[in-house]
């Protein structure tokens, strides 16, 4: 390799016509995932005051906010349903008129081509706030497959294209393939919430889906944030359970495992940018503090050369319309 004077990497920085040339990395709308929330609560959207242009939607208007993303490009959506009714074991989550089943067919009918991919996980539904089934104060891991299976399923008879277990229940992506295989939905992707940590970046979420768990924390099946070799052991059972997409989430803190699982395994790796990542950088460019727009950019840039190829994002609709212009 020669070096300096005949070198000098400057050359190719030159002029945006060289720097977009060499440009290692792409963000194309192509690879986003939008979360919404639908909530049977309110009667009109509800904005979430932790996450700054984010709603609470109604079945009837969610439409209209799957419609724009749609037309801004996006080509996914990640539903989460908040029931009015909470019981124990999350009734709600697999009743055929559930507040997610309504929605997957009101979106389904209106923006046919827009995915409809669900969160398939307890905690929105059960009066206890965890994400499986609780006896003796402790979260069980395989009564509660049978739930997560029949919540799955409701969701794909509802007209779901995917779903995406993020309970981190063991053996929970097996259960539902299995659920899913038997009832003749054997083309029907799952997306697993792989290494999912136990982490407070989820703080403004669980305003967003009231979700908070009415004791204790998810340290008995979410992963400890010291951890990456459990995480690469969690996506290979994931992959060996069937998953089609796995996942990191959070993103930002997790850089190193989201390059370290795309080394090592060979299929599509979403990254979950959260609701506590996306709260920062709107309090902060509120506040004036930073520029938005290239903190953002800047954001999912960095997700992406860390090896992400799906990115799930509350600011896919803004991304969206950066890109236009
Ligand atoms: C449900 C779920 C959570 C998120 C996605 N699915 C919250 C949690 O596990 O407490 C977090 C998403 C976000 O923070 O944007 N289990």
């Amino acid at each position: 390799m020669s070096a300096f004077p005949i070198t000098r990497l400057r050359r190719l920085r030159k002029n945006s016509g060289f720097r977009n040339l060499i440009a290692e990395t792409d963000i194309s709308l192509d690879h986003f995932i939008y979360p919404i929330f639908i909530s049977e609560e309110v009667s009109t959207p509800k904005e979430i005051s932790a996450m700054p242009g984010i709603k609470q939607w109604t079945v009837s208007t969610v439409v209209k906010e799957a419609k724009r993303a749609y037309e801004l490009g996006i080509p996914a959506v990640l539903l989460f349903g908040i029931p009015s009714k909470k019981d124990d074991v999350g009734s709600q989550a697999y009743a055929k008129d559930g507040i997610i089943q309504r929605a997957i067919k009101t979106i389904k009918s209106k923006v046919p081509e827009l995915l409809v991919i669900t969160d398939v996980c307890l905690c929105e539904y059960t009066d206890h706030g965890h994400c499986g089934v609780i006896q003796n104060k402790y979260v069980q891991n395989d009564p509660s497959l049978d739930l997560l299976s029949s919540m799955a399923l409701s969701h794909v008879e509802a007209g779901a294209d995917m779903v995406a277990p993020s309970d981190m229940m063991d053996g929970r992506v097996g259960a539902i393939r299995k659920t899913l295989d038997e009832h003749g939905f054997t083309e029907t992707p799952i997306m697993a919430y792989s290494a999912k940590y136990a982490s407070a970046f989820y703080g403004p979420f669980r305003e967003a889906a009231q979700s908070t768990p009415k004791f204790g924390d998810r340290k008995s099946y979410q992963m400890d944030p010291r951890n990456v070799r459990e995480a690469l052991h969690e996506i290979e059972l994931d992959i060996t359970e069937g998953a089609d997409i796995i996942m990191v989430k959070p993103a930002l803190a997790y850089l190193d495992v989201i390059a370290k699982v795309k080394q090592q395994f060979n299929l599509p790796l979403a990254a979950y940018n959260v609701s506590g990542e996306y709260s920062m950088i709107k309090a902060a460019a509120q506040n004036g503090w930073i520029d938005e727009k290239r903190i953002v950019m800047e954001v999912l840039t960095g997700i992406k050369r860390a090896g992400a190829d799906i990115i799930i994002s509350y600011f896919a609709p803004q991304v969206a319309q950066w890109l236009q212009k």
